[in-house]
C-alpha cells in the first residue's frame, strides 16, 4: 500500500520540521518563578484557548514587552475571564524567563 506510507512520511516531516511543544510551551518546571499550580493552569489556558485562530507562538518568540502589549487583545479574542488571562500571562512570563536561563534548545 502506497498511501499509508506517504501519510507516515508526511507526519514524520511535520514533527521534525515544527518546533516541539516542549520548546513552544514548556511544561511547568520547578525552576520557573511562581506557584506551579497557577503556572500549570496558565499553560492549560494557553494550550486550550489560543489555538483556535493560529498556531501557538513559542513563549520566547516575543519579548516580555511585546507579550504585555499583545496579550490583553488576544485574551479578549479568546474570551478569557480576567483570572485566566492573568494566569496565562504569569505562565508565559515565567516560562520565557526559565527558557532564557536554561537555554536548552539548539537550532535557529
Ligand atoms: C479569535 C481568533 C484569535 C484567538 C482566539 C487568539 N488569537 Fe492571537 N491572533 C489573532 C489574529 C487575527 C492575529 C494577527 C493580527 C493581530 O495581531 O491582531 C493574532 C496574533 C497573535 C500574536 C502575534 C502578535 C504579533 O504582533 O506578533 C500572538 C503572540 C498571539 N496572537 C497570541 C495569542 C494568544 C496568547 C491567544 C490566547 C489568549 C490568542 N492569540 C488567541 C487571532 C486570535
Amino acid at each position: 500500500m502506497r498511501l499509508p506510507r506517504t501519510i507516515c512520511s508526511c507526519l514524520v516531516l511535520l514533527l521534525v520540521s515544527c518546533r516541539g511543544l516542549q520548546d513552544i510551551a514548556p511544561a511547568v518546571q520547578s525552576g520557573m518563578a511562581g506557584d506551579p499550580q497557577r503556572l500549570a493552569e496558565g499553560r492549560r489556558v494557553y494550550l486550550e484557548s489560543c489555538t483556535g485562530c493560529h498556531s501557538l507562538q513559542a513563549v520566547d518568540e516575543l519579548s516580555a514587552e511585546k507579550w504585555d502589549a499583545v496579550l490583553p487583545g488576544m485574551a479578549k479574542k479568546a474570551k478569557l475571564d480576567p483570572e485566566s488571562a492573568a494566569k496565562l500571562s504569569d505562565y508565559i512570563m515565567a516560562a520565557r524567563q526559565w527558557k532564557a536561563q536554561t537555554n536548552t534548545t539548539a537550532g535557529p
